[in-house]
């Protein structure tokens, strides 16, 4: 069955399909309207729904251009029905529901973390259930045990602030734009991380959960004392530093709580280069392997969205034509696949 799988959520429009018999992904493709956001710093929700709805037809062709499939080859639509900007979200309900109508197929709406959760099953190799996943994204920092599709666990969570959003935070104060994980942490790449220390918030907790509101303070307050455009790379470094300190230490806890030899990371942050290779050596020193997506499918893809999908279709999970959207959205609450 091909699945057509729709994002909608947030800032990118991205489309793919998915073919459940030789389980691999055809084509994707993604529209990302950080441009149009940019001049606001941050995502206006009334422009994102109208972009989205501008995109979805050019992207469906492309898709299926690309794929040299046509319209009645889609045996399944799976769209991001939450969590995320409410208007976002209808766009690709509404659309995705009423082709599934017209063309008299199934539809199913899909959890966005769902999505980055499974998303590493998109690469090879693939980890196999159960695995622990850290999920880092600009709205969520979270440790998941995942037993199977639709059981997960969660282990911890962040009290305050996301991961990805303490980097656009701190961007935001060292002025340097939207989005901000990747400025930050490519202007780290030429810091020096040792000039400055920076708090690491609940390393020793005892716990698996996360606070990084107190990170974003310290970053401003060290700003304010050395404000020269020089100090810039050296609060990114150390800022890099610290973030990456607190999720590489808590997911090996994690691993150690649980005896688990795999971690999956998924979530925009997981594209943090220095946040890769520090998981990957200190989880190779534990004999245990850490699974990524592939890189362009870190950030947020429709192809996550027409996996997870397809996973559910195929168990028969579609729901009723009428269609709702969830802005927010408990990923324990999903049912078991
Ligand atoms: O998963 P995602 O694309 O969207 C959400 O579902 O939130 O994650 C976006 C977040 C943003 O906060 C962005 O700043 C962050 O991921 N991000 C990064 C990097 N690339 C994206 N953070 C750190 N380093 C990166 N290279
Ligand atoms: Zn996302």
């Amino acid at each position: 069955m091909i699945v057509l799988g729709i994002e909608s959520s947030c800032d990118e429009t991205g489309l793919a399909l998915f073919d459940t018999n030789k389980g691999g992904l055809l084509a994707h493709r993604l529209h990302s309207q950080v441009a149009m956001h940019r001049d606001y710093g941050g995502v206006v929700p009334e422009l994102a729904s109208r972009d989205h709805i501008q995109r979805m037809m050019p992207l469906l062709r492309e898709v299926l251009c690309e794929s040299s499939l046509t319209i009645n080859d889609l045996g399944g639509i799976a769209y991001t029905e939450g969590p995320g900007l409410a208007g976002a979200l209808l766009v690709g309900a509404g659309f995705a529901r009423s082709l599934a109508y017209a063309l008299d197929i199934p539809a199913v709406g899909v959890h966005h973390l769902e999505g980055h959760l499974l998303s590493p099953l998109l690469a090879e190799p693939k980890p196999e259930f159960p695995f622990v996943a850290l999920l880092v994204s600009g709205g969520h920092t979270q440790l998941m045990q995942v037993e199977g599709v639709g059981a997960y666990q969660t282990l911890g969570d962040t009290l305050d602030d996301a991961a990805g959003e303490a980097f656009d935070k701190t961007a935001q104060l060292l002025e340097l734009g939207y989005p901000g994980g990747p400025a930050v942490s490519k202007l780290a790449e030429s810091g020096n991380p040792s000039r400055f220390k920076l708090p690491r918030p609940m390393l020793n907790s005892g716990d698996l959960n996360f606070s990084f509101s107190g990170l974003k303070t310290a970053v401003l307050t060290l700003r304010s004392k050395h404000p020269d455009e020089a100090a810039k790379a050296d609060i990114a470094a150390a800022f890099q530093a610290a973030m990456v300190d607190v999720l590489a230490e808590k997911s090996m806890q994690a691993l150690e709580q649980t005896g688990s030899l795999q971690l999956v990371v998924a979530g925009g942050v997981g594209a943090n280069r220095q946040l890769r290779q520090r998981l990957i050596a200190e989880a190779a020193a534990r004999g245990a392997r850490v699974f990524f997506p592939p890189l362009d499918l870190c950030t947020d893809n429709g192809a996550m969205i027409a996996f997870a999908g397809a996973m559910r279709i195929q168990q028969g999970q579609t729901g009723p034509a009428a269609f709702s959207v969830k802005p927010r959205w408990d990923l324990q609450e999903l049912p078991r696949a």
